[in-house]
């Protein structure tokens, strides 16, 4: 079957270098041999193995009616949205690895899908290497999924683990994962917490069969942390790592992406550099979790030849996989209504004892303190006394708590 590229970036090149390294076993496997008939791109790539098949107008593909399944690896909103919606109003199946596009304009494109009777997938816009789209949607339709805890940004959590471990600074720990293919164009998505907010969007939207506006997910990114918040964690035999929850408490969604504190035995404490990892509670396997590369050229690259492939096999059969549903809308709430424990690191000691705090740490000269579970308005209220009693609150992280969620 032809299929085409759009975009020949760090995705859509581990896209190509899959279904051309792996072209025996995928034909072998599945029955399909899928030929790349076009890659559209703005450049040029003299030299290339697929040079003579780059193409720089979008009418070559759209209008080309051999080519039955395109890979959209460019990123952005536009004009992918724009592309998106004509090639499926073509009658060719589309997948993606774009989140930005999955999280802004998933639904619509689903419906277009749907009514054109062709794919649409996006395996790869959420976890990179990690099937977790199909584990929801197909090995998990059985299950009440009530909790989602996870890892979603490969960038972040490989500057965590190099700050942590190598003693980098975030600077030089950002500058690597550039180097290695991870971080996004504008990496502020990556390290403002925008990115792992569409995915957990997604994901959401999935598990709990909800409409889930990720622009709405309350959301810190990890700017801040500084070497003495990793140090206090080390003290505390803790990991910091950017968290994205999400959970369902009868037809209320709490969610947030932020920094976290979470104890050495913790599932994610243990995930380290451009690892992501996701845990999945339901209400009858209990949890589940899975692990691997969130993001990088061949990782991501082999989610959407996957896709591509399923998406082929349903076309060659003139089946469709994909299915429209209008969720209800729910407005995220945060995390912080419900109450939680924090780690408060401040700019002096605190003269003991302190309405909210239970206990504290000196390590060298950093002063942390730990509260009891506060509500947001019992947060605030602390921070105020003790700028009243002339002590800085520097940062503020969460710490990881047992499940208080009664939504079984
Ligand atoms: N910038 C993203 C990350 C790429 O670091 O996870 C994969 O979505």
């Amino acid at each position: 079957m032809d299929i085409a590229i759009l975009g020949y970036g760090t995705v859509g090149s581990g896209t190509v270098n899959v279904l051309t390294r792996n072209r025996e076993l995928i034909a072998e496997d599945s029955g399909e041999v899928l030929r790349i008939k076009a890659i559209l791109d703005l450049k040029d790539f003299p030299g290339d193995p697929y040079e003579e098949r780059i193409v720089h107008q979008f009418e070559d593909i759209v209008n080309d009616p051999t080519i039955e399944v395109v890979a959209e690896t460019m990123g952005g909103l536009h004009p992918a949205f724009e592309y998106v919606s004509k090639l499926l109003e073509a009658g060719k199946s589309v997948v993606t690895s774009n989140k930005d596009l999955v999280a802004a304009y998933g639904e619509q494109l689903l419906e277009i899908a749907a009514a054109h009777a062709v794919d649409f997938f996006y395996e790869a816009s959420v976890g990179g290497g990690i099937p977790i789209m199909r584990m929801i949607n197909e090995c998990m339709i059985q299950e009440r999924i009530y909790e989602i805890m996870a890892i979603l940004n490969g960038t972040t959590n490989y500057i965590l683990t190099e700050m942590e471990e190598e003693g980098a600074s975030f600077e030089e720990a950002l500058e690597d994962a550039q180097e290695l293919g991870y971080a996004e164009q504008n990496p502020e998505s990556d390290v403002e917490g925008m990115d792992p907010a569409r995915k957990l969007a997604i994901l959401s939207t999935h598990a709990f069969c909800v409409d889930v506006d990720w622009t709405q997910i309350e959301r810190r990114g990890i700017t801040h942390i500084t070497p003495d918040d990793i140090a206090i964690a080390k003290a505390i035999d803790h990991h910091i790592k950017l968290v994205a929850r999400s959970r369902m408490v009868g037809s209320r969604l709490f969610a947030s992406v932020e920094p976290m504190l979470l104890p050495e035995d913790h599932k994610l404490a243990q995930i380290e550099d451009v690892y992501n990892s996701i845990m999945i509670k339901g209400n009858m396997l209990d949890d589940i979790t899975v692990q691997g590369k969130g993001a990088g050229s061949l990782p991501t690259g082999s989610a959407v030849a996957a896709d591509l492939i399923m998406a082929a096999i349903n076309k060659k059969d003139h089946v469709t996989s994909t299915t429209y549903h209008e969720y209800a809308k729910v407005k995220p709430e945060s995390f912080s209504s419900l109450g939680q424990t924090y780690m408060l690191r401040t700019d002096k000691s605190v003269s003991m004892p302190q309405e909210g705090i239970i206990s504290g740490i000196q390590v060298d000269h950093i002063h942390a303190y730990f509260t009891k579970q506060l509500k947001s308005q019992e947060l605030r209220d602390l921070i105020q006394q003790l700028e009243i009693r002339g002590v800085q609150v520097l940062s503020c992280l969460v710490m990881e708590q047992e499940d208080l969620s009664v939504n079984r």
